[in-house]
Order: C-alpha cells, then structure tokens, then sequence
C-alpha cells in the first residue's frame, strides 16, 4: 500500500506543507507497512501545464512531469492538502490537477483543507466539483477542514481542539486507506476503459 500527501500551496514552507508533515507522522500508527510519497507543490519542481502536453513530441515540462507522474501511477490513494486562497484552490494545485490524467484514476483522494482563519469551505468544494471529472480521483465523503492553522500542529503539547482536530484526521485516514484496498478491485476489475473514454462528461 502506498499513499500519496500534496502539499496545495505553491508557497515555500506553507502551513499546507506542515500539516502535511503531520500526517505523514499519523499514517504508520494506522496501518503498518504503508510506504509514502509526499509532494510540495511550493518547490516548483512541477511544470506548468503547455500545450505540448496534447502533442506526442517530447518537451521540457513533459520531462519534468514524468519522475512525479510516475510516483503517482504507483500510488494506491491520495490526501490533497489544499489552503483557502481567495476563497479558491491555489493555481499550482489547479495546475497538478490538470496535469494528471490516468494516474491517480479510480483511486480515492481526501480533501484536508486549511484557513489562516474561519475558512476551508471553498476549496474543499471546489475540489468535489471540478477536481475529478478528467483525472477520475474518487474524493472520499470524510475530507477535514482545519481553522486558524497557525495555531495547531506545531508540535509540543497539543491543546484539546488540536487532539480534536488529529483524532478527526485518523479517522478520515483510517477510511482513505480502506478506500484505497476496496478501490484496487475496482482498477482491476477490466472495467475501467479510459482508452474509450479518456475524459469525463
Ligand atoms: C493569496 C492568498 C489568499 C488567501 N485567501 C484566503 C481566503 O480566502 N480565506 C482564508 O481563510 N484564508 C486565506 N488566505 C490565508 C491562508 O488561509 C493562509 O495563508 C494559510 O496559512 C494557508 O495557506 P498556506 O498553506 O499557503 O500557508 C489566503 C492566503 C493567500 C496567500
């Protein structure tokens, strides 16, 4: 079993990345043996989406999407840790979004959504509406929306709405990675024809 942690934010050192961090920490104690990819979308290291994407000639962005793309087609399920930007998903997370085409299809993706303050609604939304219909993530019913950010996961001892706010996220966990084992026999099952039908309607 292996899962994958985005970071959304195209920020270095973004909160987005630290709760990532933490759930990184989370997911042994769940089930031992799962092996994880986490992938900072603050590092820059994925292209910006060009047309020669739709060509079959090779090009620079489609080099650099190749090492995380493969990463991605290994993986069994994701968590997309997405910030509120504007009441949106940031661009670089629209952007992997884009990007991705047959790697993350049919596997389930949970939706842990972070505000400076009282938001985290938006792009958790956002994600369940237009986040899927190409790439075929399955978004799981459970996301997580985590408020006033700054003020949890920093480590030490943690205060009773941040014990709240983990249990919440084991939990969540807990069924991405029973979705995840559940959804293997959908993938297998000779179902799945995204030759036919490559996009969504
Ligand atoms: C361009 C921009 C727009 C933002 N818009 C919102 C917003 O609409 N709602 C909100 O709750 N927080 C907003 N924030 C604050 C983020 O919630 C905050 O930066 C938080 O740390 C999560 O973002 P990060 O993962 O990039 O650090 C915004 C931040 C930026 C940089």
């Amino acid at each position: 079993m292996k899962i994958g942690i985005i970071a959304g934010s195209q920020r270095p050192d973004s909160q987005s990345l630290k709760v990532a961090k933490c759930l990184e920490t989370r997911v042994p104690a769940l089930e031992s043996g799962v092996e994880l990819y986490t992938l900072d979308l603050g590092t820059g290291t994925v292209p910006l989406w060009d047309p020669s994407f739709f060509s079959a000639d090779p090009s620079p962005s489609k080099e650099a999407w190749a090492p995380v793309s493969k990463e991605l087609a290994s993986l069994d399920g994701i968590v997309v840790v997405t910030p509120e930007w504007h009441g949106m998903v940031p661009p670089a997370l629209k952007n992997f979004l884009l990007l991705c085409t047959s790697e993350l299809a049919h596997k389930p993706g949970m939706i842990v959504s972070v505000s400076a303050a009282m938001g985290g609604s938006y792009p958790m939304v956002e994600l369940r509406t237009t986040g899927y219909k190409n790439n075929r993530i399955c978004w799981t019913p459970d996301h997580v929306i985590i408020r006033n950010v700054g003020g949890v996961m920093n480590g030490g001892d943690p205060a009773p709405e941040e014990q709240d706010i983990v249990k919440r996220c084991d939990y969540s966990l807990k069924l991405l990675l029973e979705y995840a084992k559940a959804l293997r026999g959908v993938r297998e099952s000779g179902a799945v024809d995204l030759q036919t039908y490559p996009f969504g309607m």
